[in-house]
């Protein structure tokens, strides 16, 4: 008796804890719309390559979270590198989302053109680790990355002259710290030509 009750304690405290973030499982494939600033890109996304990254994705797309983020570090020179995005809009929001997610073992799927991963933090072995809700492009055959554990989890479908030209003008200089303890203001003040993710929908499941 003591013994069920401590167990129904438990499955409360664990709901009320992840309650508001609970993981969804992803369809095994699904697309996305997104409407950016400059016209639109569709994605595919494959949980087979990556599910952790992939149900946590589908999570952020069903919460709005990317709706009106910046493409904040797009980069172009010396060469065609990565549009990264993924910081919210209100910095609140962000704040709800800033845990990390479980890393993804690599199975062969490389960071070519086209590809979409989570960025990570380093860990002390150099290697990739602590995803969260940044994501990015890859802008050209970024392979090298493979091995440094970024696992993609998608491409893009079609769009990808769209995403090309997003303004890259700015390139390193947008401050993310800032970026989550200011929001939008932050950038629209300081960065006027970033182009932005208006909205991201599903647009099929499988
Ligand atoms: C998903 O990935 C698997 C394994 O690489 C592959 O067989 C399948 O064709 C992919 N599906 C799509 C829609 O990309
Ligand atoms: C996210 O959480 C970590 C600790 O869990 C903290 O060090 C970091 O400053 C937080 N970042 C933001 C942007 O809130």
């Amino acid at each position: 008796m003591k013994k069920s009750l401590l167990v129904a304690f438990c499955i409360i405290v664990v709901f009320a804890i992840t309650g508001c973030n609970s993981q969804s499982t992803a369809p095994n494939t699904f697309n996305v719309l997104f409407e950016t600033s400059i016209g639109n890109i569709e994605l595919t996304l494959n949980r087979s390559w990556a599910p952790v990254g992939v149900d946590h994705f589908y999570d952020l797309i069903q919460a709005n979270y990317y709706d009106q983020n910046a493409f904040f570090r797009v980069i172009q020179s010396p060469r065609p590198f990565v549009a990264q995005w993924g910081i919210a809009a209100d910095p609140d929001i962000s704040a709800k989302w800033n845990f990390t997610i479980n890393d993804d073992p690599v199975v062969g799927n490389s960071n070519t053109i086209g590809t979409i991963s989570y960025a990570a933090e380093m860990n002390s072995n150099n290697y990739a680790c602590c995803r969260t809700t940044q994501l990015f492009i890859n802008f050209g055959d970024n392979s090298f990355l493979d091995s440094m554990g970024f696992v993609p989890f998608g491409y893009v479908k079609s769009g990808l002259d769209v995403a090309m030209k997003f303004y890259s003008g700015y390139g390193e200089q947008p401050d993310q710290t800032l970026i989550y303890s200011e929001g939008n203001s932050y950038l629209q003040e300081n960065f006027p030509l970033l182009d932005y993710l208006t909205s991201a929908t599903i647009i099929n499941d499988k």
